[in-house]
């Protein structure tokens, strides 16, 4: 396993929620889908853009990176949900809500919300950085990003977006936290505004490009090779349904193309950094 990645799965695992108290399963429920596994993608690419200027900070960033996949954890949990894409299947475990009950489920995710900011709050960093990762996670996570595009997602089951409103759930469902977990590092890292900027923009694409994967899978993939719910999109605006396989496909070529060419645009510890984890991704909706 790659180090950084190591490091990551170290710290969550030391500091997965302790608490006990007399319910007989909700602390035990609250650690279940954080211990499952999962690509870990945001928290790394948190870390990598830290790693690329300021290496000596990871110590100090690892509590913000658990709280980014906590965030994207509790989202996780409620879109499994009955009420939204009704899932049984997740990180190759049953669903949160198969194995303990929609209220536990809902509740867990509840408080990985909570506690994502709670960790951010008490990093061992500035308090102005602090802030800004906040304003950060709590824009991309929440109503400006991933809630509007999960909240679009399933109010339009089975109702055709047209194209520009298809990139707009995309890009909030998805695309957001992504690209803000590429600039929560370059905040961390004190990385100038400009470039701040571009990692974000390029964030946005590599979001896209990550849930046309996405769709793919669904599309492609049986349940045990994904460790997820597949073949589940049947009602949605995915871009598979949208575009057809192949057109997904040549969107994602198209993108992953665009992403490279950006890549090679950063300055070169930045690119050594994000290359090493996106050379894993960028093409994997052909494998
Ligand atoms: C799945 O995210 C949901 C999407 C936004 C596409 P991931 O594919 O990152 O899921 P894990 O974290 O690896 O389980
Ligand atoms: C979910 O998208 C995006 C989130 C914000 C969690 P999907 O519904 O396509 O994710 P999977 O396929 O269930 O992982
Ligand atoms: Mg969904
Ligand atoms: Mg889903
Ligand atoms: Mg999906």
């Amino acid at each position: 396993m790659n180090k950084l990645l190591e490091t990551f799965e170290n710290h969550l695992l030391e500091n997965l929620p302790k608490s006990k108290t007399f319910h007989p399963h909700f602390e035990e429920a609250l650690a279940n889908m954080l211990q499952a596994g999962g690509k870990r993608f945001r928290p790394m690419l948190l870390l990598s853009v830290v790693n690329s200027k300021k290496s000596l900070l990871i110590p100090n960033s690892l509590d913000v990176a658990l709280g980014l996949e906590m965030l994207h954890t509790y989202s996780l949990i409620h879109d499994d949900l009955p009420a939204m894409d009704d899932a049984d299947l997740r990180r190759g475990f049953e669903t949160l809500h198969k194995k303990y009950g929609e209220v536990t489920a809902i509740l867990v995710g509840d408080a990985l919300n909570t506690e994502s900011f709670n960790k951010i709050a008490n990093a061992p960093l500035h308090n102005d950085i602090k802030v800004e990762l906040i304003k950060t996670l709590s824009s991309d996570g929440g109503i400006d990003g991933m809630i509007i595009g999960q909240a679009i997602d399933c109010f339009y089951e089975n109702k055709k977006l047209e194209l520009d409103q298809l990139e707009f759930l995309h890009i909030n469902k998805t695309a957001k936290l992504i690209a803000g977990s590429l600039k929560m590092g370059a905040l961390i890292a004190e990385y100038d505004l400009e470039t701040q900027e571009k990692l974000y923009s390029f964030g946005i694409d590599l979001g896209l490009l990550f849930q046309i994967q996405d769709d793919i899978i669904d599309e492609t993939k049986t349940e045990e090779e994904a460790g997820k719910t597949t073949q589940n999109d049947e009602a949605k605006n995915s871009f598979v349904n949208l575009l057809g396989l192949a057109g997904a496909k040549e969107s994602a070529d198209k993108l992953a193309k665009k992403c490279e060419n950006t890549l090679n645009t950063f300055d070169k510890n930045l690119k050594e950094n994000l290359d090493e984890l996106l050379t894993k991704y960028l093409f994997r909706h052909n494998s």
